[in-house]
């Protein structure tokens, strides 16, 4: 027997007939959220705990086969499918979805790395906490893919990104030995924070089987806000009176574009949507108060001046739970929307806070002057300083472009050099994946890369965990 047939027939014999899948029953875990990356793998094996984990391990360490883990598959970057080598197995947490231990007092919660990330907002409500991590993604992307990505989201303003929120971990590595990690404890200087490592890692080092997290108060009563502006230049001038007076209490500050909502709406006719579509931007605040505050008007007094000025041009303030739901829903609309919308480039920069008007502007000539068939439409958790800058394309302008491959590659240079320019980064949430890797080689310094190198080869030595994802070659 050939070994890709041998490692396929070990895998099915340790996890069973039911726990593998090959041929057409594999379809599902081989193409991106997107449809834009393929691959194909010689089976998808779907173990069921942290030992099943490690013995396919051990089985693909053993044979030099590569192995791509996955979690919800809503990576960005094309970083949960697997290449085209054929020569390489999908494996799978989507079975270690369980809840295993909350404890309010220690405020923590534990769960398997393949619980969805919804599921652990819901077991942390029912406790009366909060566990903070929010994302578009949030009813299908796992914990351990948050974790391995080092998500961001919206809430990263108040509660940090991912990295901020994990206590421990248990890790299987690729030779098939578990780490145990699994503490809760808020301080532990013992050496190197090794979990650290393994988030963000992409699933380069490791597969995570098990996670401990922080969970916090509940949140108060919520009130969200939608500001709408003409001009991008006043953002930090009326932010910043706001964030002085709200604080700690803001936990989202979002920016979305005037472009992007036409979009939406365009492809989300069904979307209720409480504003004006004339308006070039608007600024999605929530905050969190005793529900005796009355939002409403200490929002008045805040924005009193911006409103005068005409700094501002408006400002909606959620009147129920259902109002302020319809405005989420767009927010977290936006990525439904693209894809269904045609070509788009979409750049996840993170540049300094103070910064941002200064990027959307200079991006904007920038693409005026070089693309200028292209539609500018923005996102963002400006708050945290982050943007996902769009440039789409509709689809018959997109289809006239004669060399797509190298339009793809100028855009996203453009972008990128501008935020690289600001001492900002060409990836703020997203990660790398399969898609950026070429910018890790072009923006990250030698030194940056040696060392990255070197942590991948000491855990790696044979480069079977998700091969060409995060390094240059
Ligand atoms: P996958 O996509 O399956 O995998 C991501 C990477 O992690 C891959 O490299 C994979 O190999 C690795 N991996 C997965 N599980 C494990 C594991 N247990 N151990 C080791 N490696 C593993 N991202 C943000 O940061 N902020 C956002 O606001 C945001 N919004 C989004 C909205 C939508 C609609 C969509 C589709 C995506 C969004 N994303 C966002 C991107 C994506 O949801 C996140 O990157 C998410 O954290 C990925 O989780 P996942 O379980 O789907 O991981
Ligand atoms: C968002 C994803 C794309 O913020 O990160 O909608
Ligand atoms: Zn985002």
């Amino acid at each position: 027997m050939d070994i890709e047939k041998q490692v396929v027939a070990e895998i099915e014999a340790l996890l069973g007939p039911k726990n593998i899948r090959t041929g057409n029953d594999a379809e599902g875990f081989l193409e991106d959220f997107w449809g834009r990356a393929r691959g194909s793998a010689l089976c998808v094996a779907l173990p069921g705990n942290t030992q099943e984990v490690s013995d396919v391990l051990a089985i693909c360490f053993k044979h030099n086969i590569s192995v791509f883990p996955q979690g919800g598959n809503t990576s960005t970057c094309l970083g949960a499918v697997p290449d085209a080598s054929g020569r390489s197995i999908v494996l799978s947490l989507s079975r270690m979805n369980r809840i295993l231990s909350i404890d309010p007092l220690d405020a923590s919660i534990t769960a398997e790395a393949g619980c969805i990330l919804a599921d652990i907002q819901e077991a942390a409500a029912k406790v009366d906490k909060f566990f903070p991590l929010s994302l578009g993604a949030e009813g299908s992307c796992q914990i351990g893919g948050n974790v391995s990505t080092n998500a961001g989201g919206t809430s990263v303003l108040r509660y940090g990104n991912t990295r901020d929120l994990v206590l421990g971990m248990e890790v299987v590595l690729p030779d098939g030995r578990i780490w145990n990690g699994m503490r809760t404890l808020r301080k532990n200087n013992t050496g190197y924070d090794l979990k650290h490592l393994f988030i963000g890692a992409e699933g380069s080092l490791g597969i995570i089987t098990k996670v401990s997290l922080k969970i916090f108060p509940s949140l108060g009563h919520l009130t969200s806000a939608l500001i709408s502006f003409d001009d991008i230049a006043n953002l930090t001038a009326f932010t910043e009176p706001l964030r002085r007076a709200f604080d700690t209490s803001i936990i989202a500050m979002e920016l979305i574009s005037g472009s992007e909502v036409r979009i939406v709406k365009t492809m989300m006719p069904d979307l209720s949507v409480p504003y004006d579509q004339s308006i070039s931007w608007f600024l999605l605040v929530d905050i969190t108060s005793d529900g005796e505050t009355d939002i409403a008007e200490r929002l008045q007094d805040v924005l009193g001046e911006a409103m005068e000025s005409g700094q501002i041009v408006d400002v909606l303030v959620s009147a129920n739970e259902t109002q302020r739901a319809s405005i989420w829903k767009l927010r977290h609309s936006v990525t439904e929307s693209h894809k269904k919308y045609g070509m788009g480039m979409s750049h996840d920069v993170a540049v300094p806070i103070g910064d941002i008007p200064r990027f959307i502007e200079i991006a904007k000539s920038k693409v005026d002057e070089s693309f200028p068939q292209a539609e500018i439409a923005i996102v963002g958790h400006v708050g945290d300083g982050n943007l996902h800058y769009n440039v789409m394309f509709e689809k018959s302008r997109w289809d006239a472009i004669a060399d797509q491959p190298q339009m793809r590659k100028d855009v996203y240079k453009a972008i990128y050099d501008i935020a690289a320019d600001m001492n900002g980064t060409f990836s703020a949430e997203h990660g790398i994946g399969a898609l950026h890797v070429a910018e890790m080689k072009t923006y990250k310094s030698e030194i940056e890369l040696e060392m990255m190198k070197g942590i991948k080869a000491y855990f790696d030595p044979l480069n079977i965990m998700n091969p060409g994802r995060i390094l240059p070659e």
